[in-house]
């Protein structure tokens, strides 16, 4: 998976993504990355990338030269047109069927706007997918362009030391994860629950998809809709739900 993300902060992208997993991955070359700085496209002689809005406003608007520049360069190098993600609270919600439908792709374009946005012929002419993290608006681009890398990077094969551990967590079966527990067996006067101390397989198995069926029915309900339930599952919330009822 090779990434490129168009931004006015290129260093913001280079500095946090070094780190940890995503860090070991690109030195693995598992995955690759390129921050490429808008501004360096510009031919603007004062490096301007922004002007006011026509129709008047607050704020300023990113200007399609340096940005449809920056884009052609890169397709050209790429050799053809990859998709092009465009991060933007008027997206589409980011979820974890979009992180695996974009894990499949070979190569991936990230867009960052800033200021009030960019101007909307560019983003008619390049950009594919609109995508939003969540219902809340950020300072720009970055930080939701870096929480999509992420969560498509640890579904590219060889990003994860143990390939079963992005199958197992949160979502697999759009089911929460069970809780986990280490050393030491009490701590605070609390106890690990003793099934676990078990060594029984199967028995560990059943309390723990009991665990995630609870939490999800707890924590998320509305997950419960598209999971995957067997008739034991199911026996087994209509059970909770007749005891929190009562
Ligand atoms: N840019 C600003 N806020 C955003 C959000 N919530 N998601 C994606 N891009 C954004």
């Amino acid at each position: 998976m090779n990434y490129y993300v168009l931004t006015l902060f290129p260093e913001m992208i280079m500095q946090a993504l070094k780190t940890s997993i995503i860090g070991r991955a690109l030195e693995k070359e598992s995955i690759s990355l390129e921050a490429i700085d808008i501004r360096e496209y510009t031919k603007n002689k004062h490096k301007k990338v922004d002007d006011t809005p026509y129709g008047g406003g607050a704020g300023m608007v990113m200007q399609v030269q340096p940005v449809y520049d920056a884009y052609k360069t890169l397709e050209e190098k790429i050799g053809y047109r990859p998709r092009v993600i465009y991060l933007t609270p008027q997206g589409s919600v980011f979820s974890q069927k979009m992180a695996e439908e974009f894990a499949a792709e070979k190569d991936l374009i990230f867009l960052c706007g800033h200021y009030e946005g960019i101007d909307e012929r560019v983003l008619e002419e390049i950009v594919t997918d609109y995508v939003s993290i969540g219902d809340y608006v950020l300072t720009g681009g970055e930080l939701p362009a870096m929480v999509v890398i992420d969560a498509i990077s640890r579904l590219v094969p060889g990003v994860l030391k143990n390939e079963e551990s992005a199958q197992f967590e949160s979502f697999h079966d759009n089911l929460l994860e069970y809780p986990q527990y280490s050393r030491p067996e009490e701590w605070m006067g609390k106890k690990v629950p003793s099934v676990l101390l078990s060594g029984h397989h199967a028995k560990i198995e059943n309390w723990r998809r009991e665990q995630s069926l609870r939490r999800t029915y707890e924590r998320r309900p509305d997950l419960l809709k598209s999971a995957n339930l067997t008739e034991k599952d199911r026996k087994f919330l209509d059970n909770l739900r007749n005891n929190t009822c009562k």
